[in-house]
């Protein structure tokens, strides 16, 4: 079989940063204090079973530290409200700071642009803990805008100073077309494309390699949106896409006629299980691949 995998393939640079963290930090405060993540560190539930394994608990809220023993919270790659880390401090638990470097840029861009008196927009999904944490860093009215409806319905006073942004996952042709039309209602606008790279890089590499290949295999978490997108971009070019989790989810039975596999995986997949599946593909015959997926399923 000729297989091709994506060189943006799992992790991108921000959540690869915030797990390293995490590895790191177990390492140091293992037999000393305990490790908390605020919130999974990443979407991808073997990264984190493997991080609780090493001592990093994960907590769900702020009011959870008051019954735990003292330590250390990181945070993850989305980035928190700034009151988040006056909360945990006040509760005398140590803070790593493993926010994005791309998301803490929004955060200061937000700041800075309240502190000109401009009120904020981003664009976005209002539910996405980063679009949350940005939120939490406007000194200034803020709201969040991820439709053309919501975009039409918006109204400030005429001349209003406003700063438009975006959560940095957000899609470039829909965040161009909602900034269009808020610049047509007369406001003094100043605009920031803050979509992160990595997204766009990886999403243009997975429609290029599907576009070509016989068989297209996505990989990551099931709960992964970003994930999701790159099956959705994949499948609307070749029709033979496949979304697993890890090699075990493969249907072995629709490769056997096929010659050309392309592979990419979502931001949130381990190196280790996208190895699995390329070297798989690339070195088995079919029926080798097929020993292998059973050997896996049967060590559980
Ligand atoms: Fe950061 Fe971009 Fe990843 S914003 S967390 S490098 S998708």
């Amino acid at each position: 079989m000729d297989v091709i995998l994506a060189k943006s393939a799992g992790f991108c640079p921000g959540v690869k940063r915030a797990v390293n963290m995490v590895y790191e930090q177990t390492e140091k405060c293992r037999g000393r204090e305990p490790v908390y993540t605020y919130g999974p560190i990443i979407h991808n539930d073997e990264v984190v079973r493997d991080l609780a394994a090493k001592g990093a608990e994960v907590i769900h809220s702020l009011e959870e530290l008051d019954d735990l023993p003292k330590g250390t919270v990181v945070i993850r790659s989305h980035g928190v409200a700034r009151s988040v880390y006056e909360t945990i401090e006040a509760k005398g638990f140590h803070i790593i700071d493993a926010t994005c470097p791309f998301v803490k840029r929004i955060h200061n861009i937000v700041e800075e642009q309240g502190r000109d008196g401009r009120n904020i927009i981003i664009i976005g999904d209002p539910d996405h803990p980063e679009v949350q944490g940005i939120q939490g860093w406007c000194l200034t009215p803020s709201t969040v805008i991820q439709s053309v409806d919501e975009a039409v319905k918006f109204s400030q006073m005429k001349g209003e100073k406003l700063c438009i942004i975006s959560q940095t996952t957000f899609n470039y042709n829909k965040f161009k077309e909602l900034v269009e039309i808020l610049s047509e209602k007369g406001y003094d606008i100043n605009c920031v494309n803050s979509i992160c790279n990595a997204t766009a890089v990886r999403q243009q590499e997975a429609r290029d390699i599907a576009s070509k290949e016989d068989a297209m295999i996505v990989i990551g978490d099931k709960s992964s949106s970003n994930t999701r997108k790159l099956y959705e971009i994949s499948k609307k070019e070749c029709e033979n896409t496949y979304y697993i989790q890890t090699l075990v989810d493969l249907d072995l039975t629709a490769f056997e006629s096929i010659r050309y596999v392309g592979i990419t995986a979502g931001a949130s997949t381990p190196n280790n299980i996208i190895e699995e599946v390329h070297t798989a593909m690339s070195e088995m015959s079919f029926e080798q691949l097929l020993e292998a997926s059973l050997k896996t399923i049967r060590n559980g």
